[in-house]
């Protein structure tokens, strides 16, 4: 088998691969990190790259979808689908790179009961004599249950191994970390009061980590990254079939995980001047295919019907068996899931809000690719899944991209000269303030603002079509159809126009039909006419216009005072598990109550959903 080196620009970043490879594994292997939405499935169109120099296989009709001649006149190929026959250079354009994330994932301010599930005992013990010959882990034991009356007590291995030493040091006197009265997890010499936890959250899109003192509950630190995984795949199901369609997915979707996990954590610890060993206890939430991911649970039966999960129940596993780095006798506790698509992020989103200690109707939207409703109060709660497709988080959009820098975010259109005006992800200013605000491509907030402003304005019509009839300079036509122009060539990073094309609103309709009549559908269910109140959860609701939103028709009719950002609830709820153990018993107990609603098995599911698509629906409020 031959082999070949690749050249990537403009990072310089070079590899030697076998002959064939295709050049998004190239680009995985090297570091470089190519938009990759669909996973590799040649369907997303966003992992265009340029050949420079040398040969890749010919091109393909999958390619001629995405790629004009123009294009492909000047080099450019899907890396996806291109393979590897010589050694190449490859240029990987701006608006292929994948850049940071540019939102964090920020939890709301509260007050948590605190009751960690580790605490610290400290105890002076009789030293080892003539006299007493006791082994130095019986001796331990007996002081603690002499002065706390913890009995039954086991000794983690790695604790075991350091034991002696670390009761002669001071003297005899130590402090145990003991997780739930069970267990020994660690034994420092003297007394020591300093013991932390982690609570994660692991999205689809970024991973964030919560830092907490667990001796007085105070939030510590805060980080947040991209999800490493999203080189395979923007969404969920991208990443179920990878790992179903290569032999070694499971384990590199897991790896990547744990790797990008280890590098939060030394990035949060060290911002502290801590160290990985100071955390003890960790608590993880995610849907339900991250999860299984994080374990490395094969998942490919998530993405079959009848769409169950591996396992239900909360989990606890050490974390060296996952080869996270923090201390080696560290625990990890995942939050129980619901069901297939309701995952422990929303379990978390559950402990966090607590509707089921509300008297008032509240109905929970977690949007992410799927998007998550929950709907009750103490009397009853139900939950359910909707396919609202990643057109929200910016794939399946012609200039759709991740909030990252450079996302046009907001946009307004003056009603009088219909002019554009927008602000992207990175800068403060409007376009309209700094001629410097240059847009790359368009995330989800901005691609719902843009719609909700077509609409109010009259360019698009209650049906979603773009009114090709008007006479407006952006409203043009292309092989593709009627678009409107958000930003002109000049106002780009790329100098090429950022359009919303009919596809895109079409594709927007879908998504916020199947939010609207899933939670039509569980109104129905528990007889509910009208909300209390709306909750968006997670970074999308908490950067989306509440108000555009609703007068889409994202959701049903609520008082927009009581249309409410939770922000990341689901991270809030690792957070809250990680420092009342309590929470944990509620978690399970709540994951087991609430009513899962499969809304394609519903009747009514196709006649809401149809109702839905125009704006704001038909039997819209406006
Ligand atoms: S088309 Fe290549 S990754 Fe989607």
């Amino acid at each position: 088998m031959r082999k070949f080196k690749v050249t990537f620009l403009p990072s310089r970043k070079e590899r030697e691969i076998i002959e064939g490879e295709t050049v998004l594994e190239a680009a995985r292997e090297s570091g470089v990190e190519v938009e990759s939405l669909c996973g590799g499935l040649r369907n997303c169109g966003k992992c265009k790259v340029q050949l420079l120099d040398g040969t890749l296989s010919p091109f393909t009709d999958d390619e001629s979808k995405f790629i004009p001649d123009c294009e492909k006149a000047n080099g450019y190929r899907l890396a996806c689908v291109a393979q590897i026959l010589s050694d190449v250079q490859i240029f990987v354009p701006e608006i292929s790179r994948i850049e940071k994330q540019g939102l964090r994932k920020a939890v709301a301010e509260r007050t948590i009961g605190l009751n960690p599930a580790i605490l610290p005992y400290y105890v002076e013990l009789p030293p080892a004599s003539l006299n007493d010959l006791t082994a130095d882990v019986d001796r331990l034991k007996n002081g603690l249950w002499e002065k706390y009356h913890l009995h039954g007590l086991d000794i983690d291995y790695p604790t075991l191994l350091k034991l002696s030493h670390a009761l002669r040091e001071k003297d005899w006197k130590v402090t145990a970390s003991i997780w739930m009265e069970k267990e020994i997890l660690d034994v420092r010499p003297g007394r020591s009061d300093h013991f932390y936890g982690l609570a994660i959250d692991i999205g689809t899109t970024t991973i964030a980590g919560y830092l907490c003192d667990l001796q007085n509950g105070e939030l510590i630190a805060t980080q947040s990254m991209m999800n490493p995984q999203v080189v395979y795949g923007e969404d969920v199901m991208s990443r179920i079939t990878y790992t179903a369609t290569h032999a070694d997915g499971l384990e590199k979707l897991h790896r990547s995980i744990i790797n990008g996990l280890n590098q939060l954590i030394k990035a949060i610890v060290e911002g502290c001047s801590l160290f990985s060993k100071d955390i003890l206890d960790l608590t993880v939430v995610g849907n339900t295919a991250m999860h299984h991911l994080f374990l490395k649970i094969d998942p490919q039966y998530l993405g079959v019907s009848p769409f169950t999960p591996t396992v239900h129940q909360s989990i606890n596993i050490k974390a060296r068996d996952l080869g996270l780095k923090v201390h080696p006798s560290a625990n990890v506790y995942l939050l129980p899931i619901e069901a297939g698509f309701v995952g422990a992020d929303n379990v978390g989103v559950l402990i966090a809000q607590e509707p089921y200690n509300q008297d008032q109707m509240v109905l929970i939207i977690d949007v992410g690719t799927n998007g998550e409703l929950v709907l009750g109060n103490r009397n009853r709660l139900l939950s359910s899944s909707c396919a609202t497709g990643p057109a929200l988080e910016g794939a399946h959009i012609k200039f759709g991209m991740r909030a990252t820098n450079g996302a046009i975010e907001k946009v307004r259109i003056d009603p009088e000269t219909l002019k554009v005006d927008f602000k992207v992800v990175g800068e403060t200013q409007w376009k309209s303030e700094s001629k410097s605000v240059k847009a790359k491509g368009i995330c989800g907030s901005g691609i719902l603002d843009a719609v909700a402003e077509l609409y109010w304005n009259g360019i698009i019509e209650k049906s979603g079509r773009l009114k090709k009839e008007r006479s407006m300079p952006r409203l043009k036509t292309s092989d593709e159809g009627a678009e409107f122009v958000i930003a002109e060539k000049d106002e780009t990073t790329h100098g090429k126009e950022i359009t919303l094309t009919q596809q895109d609103i079409r594709n927007i309709q879908l998504a916020k039909a199947a939010l609207y009549a899933g939670a039509r559908l569980m109104m129905k269910r528990c007889g509910v006419q009208k909300l209390d109140r709306v909750m968006l959860a997670g970074s999308f609701g908490t950067h989306i216009d509440a108000e555009r939103a609703m007068r889409i028709g994202m959701f049903p009719e609520c008082d927009l005072n009581n249309v409410i950002a939770v922000g990341n609830a689901a991270g809030e709820g690792a957070m809250i598990a990680l420092l009342n153990r309590e929470k944990r018993g509620k978690a399970e107990e709540i994951a087991r109550k609430v009513e899962y609603l499969e809304l394609t098995l519903e009747k009514n599911f196709q006649e809401e959903f149809i109702e839905a698509i125009p704006f704001p629906n038909l039997k819209g409020f406006l």
